[in-house]
């Protein structure tokens, strides 16, 4: 009921004084600040308006919370559901007060809970959720398994939690997640990257060792490592590498070295926690983008703060994460301090108001210890990472001993301060800081390297190469392109900036606070252990914010707002008041009659005791807003009628004047139309009385051209049959004539075809007579050219006969002769230099030749040609050996038996005659054969005997002697029959290409009159 009331005041201020507010949520873990955040939220959602937009926009930001918490929470042995994160959400109103988005602001996730848990503890929900709830179908697409036991970063001991199904609110976080807003490919893309996380923690590595005696690590079992690889999209080998080399930039050089087996694992985890915090981040980014307030009016604005409450662990089981809370929930609770107890008590000293003062603990001075510029935890911590040289735990532990050593609040055992030497509650490794909520004391292991929070350069560059969209946004420093040699601010840096804003941002508005109290240890109801409340109640300095209320006063305002929200409740103030406000302010008191003792004036402000004072006045306030709104009513219904009236008024004017007019157009129309018929009447009756005339002179007219036509027409007509009959005269005439004239005609054409005749005969005979001439002519001519070209010839020898008498005496009897000689010699000479040089190749095949030059050397062309080849086989045949000789003898021996007569000799002339083609002598299988005929063998060879009975075949070895042919058995050797060669009468071979030969036998050997063979 409280939180409501308190949600109804903070929404009401926004919304009615248009302050922004916040609400600031504290307490312990498991204290239930969450759950009071929420009711906060549903209440809010609750009582603002409604509306299509306005409940989806509070649908979306309700709907933000279990997707937040399924990644953000986990369980704890504090509380089941604990925030592993800070939330602090501002909600955006508009004037109305309805809801129009928000923006969600996250701080430091506990990403070392994703590779390990304490004992009792859980990763984070989201992990069991999709094992549990996810269909068989997705989790195979994801590559998982239903069950915890197989993934390494998921504690066991306390992996379901009662009260808690995972399955269901995995069901809700997906359903929630479709209702912020994120698209089926975006949940998809956020669950493979939990399960590559998943993936990841099964990843092992060996070792393997180098050349050089270092050892390299490699991944043991390759199978997840893959399946990972096709989840996010990257290249198998370059993960495989990022895992085992460690590539180092300067400013101008990459040195590459090998990672051990424990930094292969720290980098696997390094990885693990980077992904899912990254992961988070992006998921508040989008969550955002999806209930941004779109519109870019002014807005109120209402935060809501819930961050991870302060934590103690058992014994030494506080690290960096708890120191990190624990100086939140330490900022938070100096808020409250300045807020509500320095601030308040100051004001009324500043205010001139009569005051006790009331001490409380400020823990100021702790934030100091851990935030201070110059020598605070955080920064010595900062210093101590980002200096060269061996930098361990132990050292930042050094550090911390020398430089706070003083510090009240600061408790080590090696501490220059002699107090703890001999304190054993406090190891060696330790530290103890007395918050403001009680002493807690962290284990210094792990604080450098969660503080510089490093990923290797590889890993990030590998993950950057994914083909997974998601993936890639969340690593952008691995883009080659952007290569960033500066060192990342470390994370306890970060936090403090990022506190500081919030801080910061708190200030602006007007605080209201929930401080939740923890009943119990015991994570159940209705348990009330009274130290432990006790305990509470008393670090949070409630009993001195009590005191400072209850001495104090619950109200104060400024005087001008206070006379500007109030001064209706007063004639004398109302509307307006001329004068200094503290005095409108006290004449207004005086006439509302408040007691004196339920409020002071002071320097600026009006201070009131109760708020029951305050009711009072808002009560009053209300009660005068509805008269002046009343008021307002009235002279506005009064002022909307009268205009309404006169508006009518003058349409009424407007109006009648509009239907006067048009009273008169009608019956002015009406007139016009009567006159226009009456007119139209008259002068239908004149023009009638026109046409009548107009048509019986008209007629007149027609019967004077009618009688006309008729006297024309008989006229007409009797010229007609004059001239007809005149015609008939004339055509009379033209027939005789014509008939007179084609007569005569006729007999002239007689007369002409008469002499025609005559003439054509005269002129063949004319045409005879000439060609008898011309034959004639044509003889004569020819006669006188044949003798004219005897003369010639006579006269050309007589010529020659003069010539060679006159010349004889120059020349010897057989000069002709010897030129002659000459002649020919040249001319054969030339002709075997020609043939010298065209001689054909010398192949005795080879028959081409060349052509003759002179007809009359034919028959020596053709003899030289056959003594070229003679001569050309004989230096062929020069070059046999004595083998070769034997071979073509044998071959010229076949051709001329079986030449043309067989059609498979020309296939066989390539063949060598070999003789023994069954090697009888080297082959062993046929040695008691051959040693059995003491001949020479001339030919051997496997034969088909073809008995004479059956026509059936049998192979036989064929075996020629000088003596004798010999038949043997093929698989024994063994001699089957020996005929003497004498005993055959002959041999016949088949002429066809088939091997086929037939032995006949004289007629002693009677049983085998014929053999048949082939091969
Ligand atoms: N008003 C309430 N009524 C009933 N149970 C409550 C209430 N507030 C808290 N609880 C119980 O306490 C548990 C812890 O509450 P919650 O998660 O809000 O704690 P928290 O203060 O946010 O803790 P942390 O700091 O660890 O996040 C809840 O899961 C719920 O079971
Ligand atoms: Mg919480």
């Amino acid at each position: 009921m409280k939180r409501y009331a308190l949600a109804d005041e903070a929404y009401r201020s926004l919304r009615d004084q248009d302050k922004d507010q916040c609400i600031l949520i504290t307490g312990e873990s498991g204290a239930g600040k969450t759950e009071a955040s929420k009711l906060v939220m549903s209440y809010v959602a609750a009582v603002c308006g409604k509306g299509q937009e306005v409940n989806k926009v509070k649908e979306q930001l309700l709907q933000s919370n279990p997707v937040l918490e399924a990644f953000g929470n986990a369980k704890t042995v504090r509380n089941d559901n604990s925030s592993r994160f800070g939330k602090y959400m501002d909600i955006e109103f508009d004037f109305k007060g309805d809801p129009l988005g928000g923006v969600i602001s996250n701080y430091l996730l506990e990403k070392s809970r994703v590779v390990k848990q304490p004992r009792g503890e859980r990763n984070f929900h989201i992990f069991y959720q999709l094992l549990s709830g996810a269909s068989d179908d997705m989790l195979k697409k994801l590559k998982l398994e239903r069950d915890f036991s197989k993934y390494n970063y998921l504690s066991l001991d306390s992996a379901t939690v009662s009260g808690l199904d995972d399955a269901a609110n995995f069901r809700t976080v997906r359903n929630a997640m479709q209702i912020v807003g994120f698209m089926e490919d975006e949940m998809q893309s956020v669950l493979e990257l939990v399960a590559a996380v998943l993936k990841l923690g099964n990843l092992d590595f060996k070792p393997e060792s180098r050349c050089n005696g270092m050892d390299e690590s490699r991944v043991k079992d390759k199978n997840d490592l893959k399946e990972m690889c096709e989840l996010l999209g990257i290249e198998q080998s370059v993960l495989e590498r990022a895992f085992s080399y460690r590539t180092v930039e300067a400013k101008m050089e990459k040195v590459s070295t090998t990672l051990n087996v424990a930094q292969a694992y720290y980098a696997r985890d390094a990885l693990a926690k980077n992904l899912y915090s990254r992961l988070f981040s992006w998921l508040v980014t989008r969550i955002n983008e999806s209930i941004r307030a779109q519109a870019k009016t002014r807005h109120k604005v209402m935060g809501v703060l819930d961050i991870y409450g302060f934590e103690i662990f058992e014994e030494t089981d506080n690290s960096f994460e708890q120191f990190i809370i624990n100086y939140c929930n330490e900022k938070l609770q100096q808020i409250f301090i300045e807020l509500t107890l320095r601030e308040e008590q100051e004001e009324y000293v500043r205010e001139g108001i009569e005051w006790t003062n009331i001490e409380y603990f400020n823990n100021a001075v702790i934030c100091d210890l851990i935030e201070n510029n110059q020598n605070g935890i955080l920064a010595m911590l900062d210093e101590e990472c980002l200096r060269p040289g061996t930098v361990t735990d132990e050292t930042f532990l050094d550090k911390l001993n020398t430089i706070c050593a003083e510090h009240q609040h600061f408790e080590s055992r090696l501490n220059k301060n002699s107090k703890f030497l001999n304190d054993h509650s406090l190891p060696h490794n330790c530290f103890r800081i007395q918050h403001y909520a009680g002493k807690v004391l962290y284990r210094v292991e792990g604080f450098v390297d969660k503080n510089n929070d490093l990923l290797y350069r590889d890993l990030s560059q590998a993950m950057y190469k994914a083909n997974h969209s998601l993936i890639k946004q969340l690593f952008p420093e691995g883009n080659p392109a952007k290569v960033n040699l500066k060192r990342p601010p470390t994370a306890g840096f970060q936090f403090r900036a990022s506190v500081g804003t919030l801080m910061g941002n708190l200030q602006t508005k007007n605080p209201n606070y929930i401080r939740c109290i923890k009943p119990n240890d015991k994570k159940a109801a209705h348990i009330f252990t009274d130290s432990l409340v006790r305990h509470q109640v008393r670090y949070l300095g409630l009993m001195e914010n009590v005191r400072v209320r209850r001495a104090g006063y619950a109200f104060r305002q400024a005087y001008e707002p206070c006379l500007e929200r109030y001064k209706m409740l007063c004639k004398n103030t109302w509307p307006h008041w001329k004068g200094p406000a503290r005095q409108g302010v006290e004449v207004l008191m005086t006439d509302l009659q408040v007691p004196a003792e339920e409020f002071a004036y002071g320097r600026s402000k009006i201070f009131i005791r109760n708020p029951r004072t305050l009711f009072f006045l808002e009560e009053k306030r209300k009660q005068c807003l509805e008269d002046l709104a009343t008021l307002i009513q009235k002279i506005y219904r009064g002022w909307k009628c009268r205009s309404h009236f006169l508006l009518l008024k003058k349409s009424e004017i407007v109006v009648a004047a509009w239907y006067r007019r048009y009273a008169q157009q009608k019956k002015y129309q009406k007139i016009k139309h009567s006159t226009t018929v009456v007119q139209s009447y008259t002068r239908g009756w004149q023009a009638r009385k026109l046409l009548r005339e107009l048509k019986y002179q008209k007629k007149c007219e027609e019967a004077v051209t009618t009688i006309a036509a008729f006297w024309h027409g008989t006229q007409a007509r009797m010229e007609l049959r004059r001239l007809k009959q005149e015609v008939r005269n004339k055509h009379a005439v033209t027939v005789i004539w014509a008939y007179w004239q084609g007569t005569k005609a006729r007999r002239e054409l007689r007369k002409l075809k008469e002499e025609a005749r005559n003439k054509h005969a005269v002129s063949v005979i004319w045409a005879g007579w000439q060609g008898t001439k011309a034959r004639r002519e044509l003889r004569r001519l020819k006669e006188e050219a044949r003798r004219k070209h005897a003369v010639a010839v006579i006269w050309a020898y007589w010529q020659g006969l003069k010539v060679r008498r006159e010349y004889r005496k120059f020349f010897r009897a057989n000069a002709g002769r010897k030129i002659y000689n000459f002649t020919i010699q040249r001319i054969m000479q030339k002709y075997f230099l020609g043939l010298k040089s065209n001689l054909p190749s010398m192949s005795p095949i080879d028959k081409s030749w060349p052509a003759r030059p002179y007809s009359f050397l034919e028959g020596v062309h053709a003899e030289l040609r056959r003594i070229f080849h003679l001569w050309r086989c004989k230096k062929y045949r020069s070059q046999f050996t004595e083998e070769k000789k034997a071979v073509y003898e044998e071959k010229l021996e076949a051709s001329e038996l079986f030449k043309d007569k067989k059609a498979l000799y020309p296939s066989s002339v390539s063949q060598t005659f070999k003789g023994d083609y069954l090697e009888m002598v080297k082959n062993p299988k046929y040695q008691k054969l051959s040693s059995a005929i003491d001949e020479k063998i001339l030919l051997a060879d496997v034969v088909n005997k073809i008995n004479r009975a059956n026509g059936k075949s049998s192979p036989r070895l064929f075996l020629l002697t000088k003596k004798s042919v010999i038949l043997a058995d093929q698989k024994t050797g063994q001699v089957k029959t020996s005929l003497p060669l004498p005993d055959l009468s002959s041999v016949s071979t088949s002429t066809q290409s088939d091997g086929f030969f037939a032995l006949k036998l004289k007629e002693v050997r009677r049983k085998w009159f014929e053999v048949y063979l082939f091969f």
